[in-house]
């Protein structure tokens, strides 16, 4: 009997529309899956809507719903979205089901049985205003490690500082611009520490990918801290059992929410067991596609969670990395935050399927994304070279041989190429290394091209003698073809299925490949596929830009607004050397840089780190804003900024002068 696997992508929150972004993941977990279906492997995927927390129930509130009416409407958005994209849930639920209030209390109550649950009173933030406690998210204020302003209460976004909202300076409540108050409040909280050894353990297991692995272990050895479930009313979600204004903390009933799908998809008529799949001793397989900045909820806390409950653990969790558009964040402004639903208005969905998976390649590094080079590798890799195929032998077969394909192959050893390359593409799939996949899969259809421009069948037509070699030429083309479309079905199941139509064949399964259609009748060709029209992509960009409902009054975080040249002209820039450069104690992503600008000498502190080591800057010409107010930091003052480019961690590009430039010059 084959594997018998539940898969799961990261549950979307119910507050927005599905973007690019989501994409990536799902159709990710997609491609995974429908390459173990075609295995004849037994896959479910299931997912369903995010939908507990404040952030909704202020949503609902502001639309003037309630939260249950808000939450559907955006769940039945997201399902039409995904179904766009060809994204194959098996189940798409919702955390606020039945289903998820049973479990969640099964799973509280187990632990509590246990004594892995206790309750403390902390103080938080509290907005007298709108009195209800406040999410890290709605409250902002100075980072208590560097200083900067207008950080949320989680993390600050310049110095990378973790922290509690109550640690911030000068906090103020986004919801009513109030000053929070400090308020106490029973929590509860789950004992995570007792896992410490399990968690070491398991992260070290081969069920998660080295990088996460390592990143975990820090964690792990600096030392587990008791995790708060609970959060207090008001709050759209589930009551924690014996209470009657504690709620589960969204992340907590979250996960649960995998578990949920999956039982409510049995309950709608399918006959599988819960327990065979979530027993602790189960040999089905549980997978979960996220992406890297959730892993510590997915790898620490969840698998201790199902570890104290008595459930089993997951079979892997596979992370992936950020997208970025040109080498920045994806913007509202320039067009390139694209909505699922507007990117259907103008472009064929495979062409996405396709171009992400020419870029996923089963590790944590971020993608970066580029319009043109998405028209050049649809266009010329895959219409160009791959479907191709298909149209160049099919009219020969199809008018001169009444859509027969000859009884042998003409290149045998061509033909077992194609078949020895099923092992090596299946791995890669397995791996989830598509991008490695797609360029194996495209290296075979160089070779089908050679063949078929090799042998002329358009020339070897005119000849009476040989027409009987333009049916084996074409139809080893077509079995060539054939064998592509059932490597790629995974990645582009319209385009295969459209295939499996014009060859006159039940769906295709991985074992196809083994042996060709001889003598077999196919049908007429129908174009499988169409080019991509740029024009098309400009529109699309356009047409994001309009989504863009701020209508250009306030400038998306980190992006330009429009500065006249005076406003620019304040801006002083001046060439500076590099004299000296260290690290900072207690500072992940800083360097102190001592600069020399001609007649004087300053200390500026850098985010540049993850790019550079310290001793190979010295030396080094920068360009330096040299009138930027000073800033107190944790370390000391910081007299300016250096200039670099790129998106961050190791690529950070500092910008210096061309040759011939000294310390201490202005740059105009
Ligand atoms: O980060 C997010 O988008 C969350 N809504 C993911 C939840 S995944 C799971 F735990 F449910
Ligand atoms: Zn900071």
């Amino acid at each position: 009997m084959g594997r018998r696997i539940l898969v799961t992508s990261a549950l979307p929150y119910a507050n927005g529309a599905i973007h690019l972004g989501h994409l990536l993941e799902h159709i990710q977990t997609d491609i995974w899956v429908r390459y173990q279906k075609l295995r004849g492997n037994q896959c479910i995927y299931v997912c369903a809507d995010d939908t507990h927390g404040a952030g909704t129930m202020l949503k609902a509130e502001e639309e003037g719903v309630s939260p249950e009416v808000f939450i559907e409407r955006i769940r039945k958005e997201h399902i039409e979205d995904f179904k766009g994209f060809l994204i194959e849930h098996d189940n798409f639920h919702t955390t606020h089901s039945e289903e998820t209030r049973e479990l969640s209390e099964l799973i509280y109550n187990k632990l509590n049985d246990r004594g892995l649950i206790f309750i403390k009173k902390i103080e938080r933030l509290y907005d007298p205003e709108r009195q209800m406690f406040l999410a890290d998210r709605f409250v902002k204020g100075q980072c208590p490690r560097c200083g900067s302003d207008d950080q949320y209460g989680d993390n600050c976004d310049l110095c990378g500082a973790t922290y509690d909202a109550t640690d911030l300076k000068n906090p103020r409540s986004l919801l009513s611009g109030a000053t929070p108050e400090l308020k106490a409040s029973e929590h509860y909280f789950f004992d995570l520490a007792q896992y410490t050894d399990m968690l070491k353990s398991w992260t070290t297991s081969g069920a998660v990918q080295p990088e996460v692995a390592n990143k975990l272990a820090e964690w792990l050895d600096s030392g587990l801290r008791a995790w708060d479930i609970s959060r207090d009313a008001p709050y759209f979600g589930f009551l924690i059992p014996g209470t009657t204004d504690k709620y589960f903390y969204v992340w907590m009933d979250a996960p649960i929410g995998y578990m949920a799908s999956f039982k409510h998809y049995i309950k709608s008529g399918n006959d599988l067991a819960f327990d065979d799949f979530w027993q602790v001793d189960s040999d089905a397989e549980l997978h979960h596609f996220i992406g890297k900045d959730i892993v510590n909820f997915h790898a620490l806390f969840w698998p201790a969670v199902l570890e104290g409950a008595g459930f089993r653990k997951p079979t892997r969790i596979h992370a992936h990395g950020f997208i970025t558009v040109d080498g920045t964040k994806m913007s509202k402004s320039r067009g390139t935050f694209i909505n699922a639903a507007t990117y259907l208005e103008y472009l064929n969905p495979e062409y996405l399927r396709y171009y992400y998976a020419t870029k996923l390649n089963g590790t944590i590094d971020d993608m970066d994304i580029n319009f043109s080079d998405f028209v050049q590798r649809v266009n010329s890799d895959l219409v160009g070279k791959i479907v191709n195929i298909a149209s160049r032998c099919a009219g020969f077969i199809s008018k001169q041989f009444g859509g027969e394909l000859a009884p042998a192959l003409h290149d045998e050893a061509l033909w077992q190429k194609f078949v020895d390359a099923k092992d090596s593409v299946a791995n890669l799939y397995e791996a989830g290394d598509t991008s490695k996949a797609v360029r194996e899969i495209t290296a075979l259809a160089d070779l089908a091209n050679q063949y078929i421009a090799q042998h002329e069948p358009w020339k070897t037509i005119k000849d009476p003698d040989k027409h009987s070699d333009v049916q084996l030429v074409c139809s080893q083309g077509i079995n060539l073809f054939r064998s592509l479309a059932i490597y790629l079905q995974p990645i582009l199941p319209a385009m295969a299925e459209a295939a499996e139509r014009f060859l006159n064949v039940e769906r295709f399964r991985w074992d196809d490949v083994d042996a060709p259609l001889l003598a077999h009748r196919i049908n007429k060709y129908q174009p499988l596929f169409t080019r991509m029209d740029k024009k098309q992509v400009d529109k699309l960009i356009e047409a994001s830009r309009e989504d863009d409902v701020s209508g250009g009054e306030t400038a998306d975080e980190g992006e330009d607004a429009i500065i006249s040249i005076e406003d620019f002209a304040k801006i002083h820039l001046k060439v500076a050397e590099i004299v000296a450069a260290e690290t900072v104690d207690g500072a992940d992503k800083l360097l102190r840089l001592t600069l020399d600008l001609g007649d004087e000498q300053r200390q500026v502190f850098a985010g540049i780190k993850s790019a550079y080591e310290a001793d190979e800057l010295v030396g080094r010409l920068a360009v330096i804003v040299a009138n930027l107010a000073p800033r107190e930091m944790r370390f000391g003052t910081s007299e300016g900024m250096v200039l670099a480019a790129g998106p961050g961690d190791a690529d950070i590009f500092l910008l210096s002068p061309d040759a011939g430039a000294v310390p201490g010059m202005d740059i105009h």
